[in-house]
């Protein structure tokens, strides 16, 4: 067909932003191997092995833009992002002769990978802490839950207790009823404000381990101050188990000198366990039909069109990106890499407790007497959401962000900086030649800034 030619010659392109990485791939048994060794290069932790990390998955993302199977070593000779691994070349022909890697059977049957795994499968415990836990000769949760010897945070403490919660996937229909239990509050609180669907679902996963959504309002500056009222009103109606807020960190020079590589933004957001009713996702047709109603309780929440339009869900509902299957089976809490992770955002005060609003009630003690009682007949499953508050100035550059991939977001961002010299984070993009703050009312201006062919949400699956 005419578009073979072109196709090989964007799909081997230097930079995974200017390729099309879809979700379902035809070389799964090769990524899901490289994917290991990432994994285990990122327990393992420190400066070589996150470079380790990333070639893994640099090659393991060059795999998932190739338009067929690979069957024999010639294939993926000259992909840039494998031709200097040695390591990534060795595997891959092993499990073309083999059709296996020995190298990745022996990391997945190990107890320390095992282990670790797990332990970093609990909310806020991170690679440094999985290891620290190994070696402190703990092997289960069990053992950690025991263990007197660790002052474990309030996060961990909530991520042992809602473990088996946390670790099951969420679904995409889970992920709209808490997006529609979060629009329905934030409607009455402030119409108008839009709260978005965005990470994984937003690039067609059908799964994901948490909830990532965006809000904002038409009117700049209209968000400031709706997070804590919208977490006031959330937690009044029960809906919030635990909640890390974290004010705006926001200023100009923020963007204009970004650390290299540095994933986390500047906004207000709060990292949230939500206590998503049963009831709610127990009959689908109830409630998926048509997306204008969420049951809560005794009041049926009828939303009004116009409502409705306000509550975005870009992939889907732009594209009708029809049924795709979650090749990936994370579990995992990224967001909560003790390594990356800045222990004082955590501490600095919340706008939420300057208003006066809430309170330690938001974190109640998961050791309390009416907690433990109610645990068997809890009517509730714990879900992770993230919640994340964007001005209206920001927000293509926040949705780009936030929709990701991570590894999507690092491309485009080396890409900006080394091809066109320009800054771009999820606040926006700075050209240094010009020293001019660009801004862009869609995705769409963002890729044309960077001279980029657009590439859809769920082709950013890289
Ligand atoms: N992100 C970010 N800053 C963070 C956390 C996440 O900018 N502190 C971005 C990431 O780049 C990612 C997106 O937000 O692209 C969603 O993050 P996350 O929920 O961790 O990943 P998902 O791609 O949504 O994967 P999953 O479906 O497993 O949740
Ligand atoms: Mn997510
Ligand atoms: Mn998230
Ligand atoms: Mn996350």
């Amino acid at each position: 067909s005419s578009s073979s030619a072109s196709k090989t010659c964007y799909q081997d392109a230097k930079y995974c932003c200017q390729r099309i990485t879809p979700l379902n791939h035809h070389n799964k048994k090769l990524t899901d191997a490289l994917e290991v060794l990432e994994k285990q290069a990122d327990f393992l932790g420190g400066d070589n092995n996150s470079s380790r990390a990333l070639a893994f998955r640099k090659a393991s993302t060059a795999l998932k833009a190739l338009p067929k199977t690979v069957r024999n070593m010639r294939e993926v000779e000259n992909l840039c992002d494998l031709k200097g691994g040695k390591h990534c070349k060795r595997v891959v022909q092993e499990i073309l002769e083999e059709g296996f890697s020995s190298e990745v059977e022996d990391i997945m049957n190990d107890e320390w990978f095992q282990t670790v795994k797990i332990f970093t499968g609990v909310f806020g415990c991170g690679a440094a802490t999985g290891r620290k836990w190994f070696d402190m000769k703990l092997r289960s949760l069990e053992d950690v839950r025991r263990c007197q010897d660790i002052n474990l945070t309030t996060e961990q403490k909530h991520g042992l207790k809602f473990y088996d919660d946390i670790n099951t996937p969420v679904t995409r229909h889970e992920a709209d009823v808490i997006q529609q239990i979060v629009a329905a509050e934030a409607q009455q609180i402030l119409p108008g404000t839009t709260v978005t669907v965005t990470g994984g679902f937003s690039r067609g996963k059908t799964t994901g381990h948490d909830v990532d959504l965006l809000i904002s309002h038409p009117e700049e500056g209209k968000e400031e101050g709706l997070l804590a009222q919208i977490l006031y009103a959330l937690h009044k109606k029960d809906f919030l188990e635990y909640t890390d807020v974290q004010n705006s960190s926001y200023n100009e020079a923020a963007i204009r000198q970004v650390k290299r590589n540095q994933v986390m933004d500047h906004f207000e957001r709060c990292f949230s366990i939500f206590r998503l009713p049963k009831r709610l996702i127990q009959d689908r047709s109830e409630l998926n039909t048509d997306q204008s109603t969420v049951k809560l309780g005794e009041n049926t929440l009828k939303m009004s069109p116009k409502d409705q339009a306000n509550t975005q869900r870009p992939t889907l509902a732009e594209e009708g990106s029809g049924d795709v299957e979650d090749t990936t089976n994370k579990t995992q809490n990224q967001d909560n890499s003790d390594e990356t992770g800045n222990a004082d955002d955590r501490n600095v005060r919340t706008q939420s407790q300057d208003a006066g609003l809430l309170d330690s009630k938001l974190t109640p003690c998961v050791d309390s007497e009416a907690t433990s009682l109610n645990d068997g007949v809890r009517d509730w499953v714990a879900r992770r959401v993230d919640l994340i508050i964007t001005p209206h100035s920001q927000y293509a550059y926040a949705l780009m962000g936030w929709i990701g991939s991570r590894m999507f977001n690092r491309s485009i961002r080396d890409y900006a900086n080394r091809e066109m010299n320009m800054t771009l984070t999820s606040h926006g993009l700075f050209d240094k030649t010009k020293n001019a703050l660009i801004p862009a009312k869609t995705q769409r201006e963002i890729f044309e800034h960077l001279k980029l062919q657009y590439r859809e949400p769920k082709e950013r699956n890289c």
